[in-house]
């Protein structure tokens, strides 16, 4: 009965907000933070060593200083197949104020690069997500809210208290997150929302001429009371959403489902002994899959040993824990556990008679701060492989296999094919943490061939496309044909953003999924470059039908 209730109670909102609520933070200027702005100025200028490069504010990590409004008709090389129709977006870090101290790729304030194509035709546009932050820091016009590349040591902890002393102050209003959108898109229930999962998600709309627009934070008529991951599945097949929230206080895990009218149920908080970062999870038709890897929040860490606050324990298993997907507590939860590692992003999941199966890119000797500060432009310490983990409901046990060598990830499938078994994965070549080289499809039917020193053709490499020298790419995207199963599961395009640090141009190249041809479907070339960024989404017509009534 209750559910009924509630479900009663949500269609009558649904037709006002639709859990949506306006973003209007409230930030004090005046006195109080000035004398607070002097206090971090004294403390970072004693305790910040300010010669450290920014690498990844520098190059075409360096943001771009302004948005772009729609910019139509690009020259476009070859041909964009009607089943482009849509928009490509792409979400990554553009901080529109210079850090006051240290500053992590994680940190800045999530710029959607969108292309809009319509019947050959494309256009570009960017622009901010309007989080709270952003509208803060406009407010104050400088940097004003802790940095991931701030907690580190005795200065990591002044920090973090120099933001409570301006949230309880007043100085700056947390109460809409401090979150910056900058990691992932997804669409679900109407809305196209940009996720980073230390926040709640913002939601977009793209206007007819491809423009878009940050309408608000979506709070699913305030069920939602903790964070949203970047990397919520949607179910195809149901159209619900599933997704989860960790937090550095218990339960440091809590998942939620939500159905396809946009109704979020009950929170099932799911135990793990330790605060971690986990970034991405998995469904498959009847269970979701969740990762406790052991990269541990560690605040004391961080100041007595001068760590990142994010800390990875080479000495620790890793866990995985097997729920139903619609359990209403973690009773019936099975945790299985394989050798330490980390995982940013898994391709897929799905069932095979007793066992769980998850396909993912795994890997070893993490260092979150690979990314902040300095970089180390080769592959030392850093090996991305493809893996596939097995999980035995029957028995208990867990098992895994390489499907790869480093370095490989951001990997996507056609997403008709969430939860199920799929043969096809595509995923970004990496030669460092962040740099990509190539985009490669696994065949997951074939067996990985032996003594392979880097990722080329042959055994279960179906195709690789190298960017040459000096381009790089990010996230492709698989766009079928035809949606749904009842045609060839790559029978499709990939579609991804390109920059050439050789000429400083930006482009997005459309690649035939199929036969992974050198030879581009399509080229656009952009007006200005893209910064390197993190996750893409495509927006079919259908949808931006649907986003038209926002
Ligand atoms: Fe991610």
């Amino acid at each position: 009965m209750a559910e009924i209730g509630e479900k009663v109670k949500y269609d009558e909102k649904k037709k006002g907000s639709g859990g949506m609520v306006e973003v209007n933070p409230k930030p004090k200027k005046g006195v109080t933070s000035k004398v607070v702005d002097y206090i971090e100025k004294l403390i970072v200028k004693f305790m910040y060593d300010s010669s450290q490069p920014h690498h990844y504010l520098s190059g075409n990590f360096a943001p771009v200083p302004d948005e772009t409004p729609p910019v139509t008709d690009l020259p476009v090389v070859g041909h964009l197949p009607d089943c482009l129709n849509g928009e490509f977006v792409r979400v990554g870090p553009n901080p529109k104020f210079a850090p006051v101290a240290g500053y992590h790729w994680f940190d800045g304030d999530g710029m959607v690069h969108g292309m809009r194509i319509k019947n050959g035709k494309a256009t570009y546009v960017s622009r901010y997500v309007r989080t709270s932050k952003l509208k803060q820091e406009e407010y104050f016009g400088g940097s004003k809210f802790m940095k991931i590349g701030d907690l580190k040591g005795l200065f990591g902890l002044l920090m973090v208290n120099m933001q409570m002393l301006r949230a309880k102050l007043k100085i700056l209003d947390v109460s809409y997150g401090t979150g910056t959108g900058n990691t992932a898109l997804v669409y679900h229930h109407g809305k196209l929302l940009a996720l980073s999962e230390a926040d709640k998600p913002y939601v977009l709309k793209v206007l007819e001429d491809g423009d878009l627009q940050t309408l608000g934070m979506l709070d699913y008529d305030k069920r939602l009371a903790h964070s949203f991951t970047a990397h919520p599945k949607v179910d195809p097949f149901t159209g619900e959403m599933f997704t989860f929230g960790y937090s550095h206080t218990p339960p440091y895990i809590t998942y939620r489902v939500i159905s396809k009218d946009g109704f979020m149920h009950d929170p099932v908080p799911i135990t793990i002994s330790d605060p971690i970062m986990m970034h991405d999870f998995a469904i498959t038709e009847n269970y979701a899959i969740f990762m406790d890897l052991p990269l541990y929040f560690r605040p004391k860490e961080m100041v007595k040993d001068s760590k990142l606050i994010f800390t990875f324990d080479a000495t620790k298993k890793s866990r995985f824990g097997v729920l139903p997907r619609y359990a209403k507590n973690e009773l019936q939860i099975r945790w299985f556990e394989l050798p330490n590692c980390f995982i940013f992003h898994n391709a897929n999941a799905w069932e095979e008679q007793d066992e769980v199966v998850l396909v993912t890119c795994r890997l070893e000797n993490l260092d979150l701060d690979m990314v902040s500060g300095t970089v180390k432009e080769n592959l030392e310490n850093f090996g991305n492989e493809l893996y596939e983990m097995r999980f035995n409901m029957k028995t208990g046990l867990a098992s895994q296999k390489k499907l790869s060598v480093p370095s490989v990830d951001f990997p996507r499938i056609n997403e008709c094919y969430t939860g199920r078994k799929q043969r096809y994965v595509y995923g970004t070549i990496l030669d460092s943490i962040a740099k990509v080289t190539g985009i490669v499809k696994f065949d997951l039917h074939a067996e990985p061939e032996e003594g392979k020193k880097k990722i080329e053709v042959g055994g279960n490499v179906k195709g690789v496309f190298d960017l040459g020298p000096g381009r790089f790419g990010s996230e492709a995207v698989f766009v079928p044909r035809e949606p749904g199963i009842m045609s060839e599961e790559d029978d499709g395009y990939l579609i991804f953003f390109v920059h050439d640090e050789n000429t400083g141009k930006s482009a997005v190249n459309v690649i035939d999924a199929k036969n992974m041809s050198s030879d581009p479907v399509a080229v656009v070339e952009l007006p200005h470059r893209v910064p390197y960024g993190f996750h893409a989404f495509f927006v079919t017509e259908e949808q931006l039908q649907e986003l038209a009534k926002l």
